[in-house]
C-alpha cells in the first residue's frame, strides 16, 4: 500500500510538471495589442500554473488507482466499508476555496486597473444587431458619425459604450483582450488603450442566432493624424448633408400624424413629439428617450400613450425602414423633440434615468 501510494505521487508530480510546462509553452492568444494585454497574459498563465497541476495530479490519482486496483476476473466483493476523514475533508473544502478567493481577487484587481478612467478618453458607441456591428462617434452638435467597420487611433484611450438592438451579442476584441456582453435594455461598458497600428479582428463571442459565426468584422488602429483625417472626412459629409432625419421622419408619412415643430408637422393623430424629452420618463422610467422612441417606432403597441388608439401607428415600420433609418430617426427625434436639432441640444437632452454607467 505504501509503494502504491508513493508511485502514485511521484507519477502525479512528475506528469503535472510536464502538463503545466507544455501548456506554459503553448502560445494561446494572437498578438497583443493594447496597453492591459500584457496583464490579461499574465493573469491567464497565472491560472494556468495554479490549476493545470491539480488537474493533472487528480487525473494521475484517479488513472493510477483504475488501473492498480482493479478488481480480478470474478471478484465480486465490496471492498471494506469507508467512513469520512474529517482532516481529508477540511483540507479539500479549505485549499480550494483559498485558492479561487485568491484568484478571484486577482483577476478582479486586473480587471479593476483596465477599466481604470484615462484622461482623454474617447467614447464610441457600439450597437449590436443580428448580425453586425456599428460604429458611432458622438459629434459635439449631437450628431453621431457612423461607420460599418471601427476606426480608432492609436494610443488614445478609448471607452466603448456598448448597446444591442435585439438579443445578447458579446463584443470581443481578441487582440485587444477585452470581451463585455451587449445586454438588451442596458449599456456596458469597456475600455482599452490601443497601442499598436493594424487591423484586428472584431467578433461576436456570444451564440445570438443563425448568423452568429457571420457576426465579424475588423478594426483598423490607425496613426493619430491619419485617424484624424478619416473622422474629420466623415464630420465634414456630416455637416454639409441635410437633417437626414427630418427627410426620413416626412418620407415614411411620421409628419402625418404627429406634431414635430422642427419638422414643420402640426398633424394631431398621433401624440406630439414636441417636448418628448421632457415627459417620455413619466410615461416609461424604465427606458432612456433614445430607448422609448426606437421602441416606440418598431413596435407601438408596447407602448401606447394613453388618449390615443392602440392600433393607431402602424407596427410595421422596422420591417419597411432600414437599421441605419431607423437609428438616424432615433436620433434626429431625440435631439428635435428636447427643443431643436440645432448644434448644442445634446446637453439639454437630459440623461436618461438609470443610465449612470
Ligand atoms: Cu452576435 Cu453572436
Amino acid at each position: 500500500m505504501r509503494r502504491s501510494l508513493i508511485q502514485m505521487t511521484v507519477l502525479g508530480v512528475v506528469a503535472s510538471v510536464i502538463i503545466t510546462a507544455l501548456s506554459l509553452l503553448i502560445d494561446w492568444f494572437p498578438e497583443q495589442a493594447s496597453t492591459t494585454a500584457d496583464d490579461v497574459d499574465l493573469l491567464y498563465d497565472v491560472l494556468l500554473i495554479v490549476s493545470v497541476p491539480i488537474f493533472v495530479l487528480v487525473m494521475s490519482v484517479a488513472i493510477y488507482s483504475v488501473i492498480r486496483f482493479r478488481a480480478r476476473p470474478g471478484d465480486e466483493r465490496d471492498g471494506e466499508p469507508l467512513h469520512g476523514n474529517a482532516q481529508l475533508e477540511v483540507a479539500w473544502v479549505a485549499i480550494p476555496f483559498v485558492l479561487v478567493t485568491a484568484l478571484a481577487v486577482y483577476g478582479w484587481i486586473v480587471l479593476d486597473e483596465q477599466e481604470d478612467p484615462r484622461p482623454n478618453t474617447m467614447d464610441v458607441n457600439v450597437r449590436a444587431g443580428q448580425f453586425a456591428w456599428r460604429f458611432e462617434y458622438p459629434q459635439p452638435g449631437g450628431q453621431s458619425v457612423r461607420s460599418d467597420e471601427l476606426y480608432l487611433p492609436k494610443d488614445r484611450p478609448v471607452r466603448f459604450r456598448i448597446r444591442t438592438d435585439d438579443v445578447v451579442h458579446s463584443f470581443w476584441i481578441p487582440e485587444f483582450r477585452i470581451k463585455q456582453d451587449a445586454v438588451p435594455g442596458i449599456v456596458t461598458t469597456s475600455l482599452t488603450v490601443p497601442n499598436r497600428a493594424g487591423n484586428f479582428n472584431v467578433v461576436c463571442a456570444e451564440l445570438c442566432g443563425l448568423g452568429h459565426t457571420t457576426m465579424r468584422q475588423q478594426v483598423h488602429v490607425l496613426e493619430g493624424e491619419q485617424f484624424a483625417s478619416w473622422i474629420g472626412a466623415r464630420r465634414q459629409a456630416l455637416a454639409a448633408a441635410p437633417e437626414p432625419g427630418r427627410q426620413t421622419y416626412t418620407t415614411y408619412g411620421c409628419a402625418g400624424c404627429h406634431t414635430l415643430e422642427d419638422a414643420g408637422a402640426a398633424a394631431a393623430t398621433g401624440p406630439s413629439l414636441d417636448g418628448l424629452a421632457e415627459v417620455y420618463d413619466k410615461r416609461n422610467p424604465r427606458l432612456s428617450l433614445e430607448a422609448y422612441i426606437r421602441q416606440s417606432i418598431v413596435d407601438p403597441r408596447a407602448l401606447v400613450v394613453p388618449g390615443f388608439r392602440a392600433d393607431g401607428m402602424p407596427a410595421n415600420y422596422s420591417r419597411q425602414l432600414s437599421r441605419a433609418e431607423i437609428d438616424t430617426l432615433v436620433d434626429y427625434l431625440a435631439r428635435a423633440s428636447a427643443g431643436s436639432s440645432g448644434p448644442g441640444t445634446a446637453a439639454a437632452i437630459r440623461p436618461p434615468p438609470g443610465a449612470s454607467r
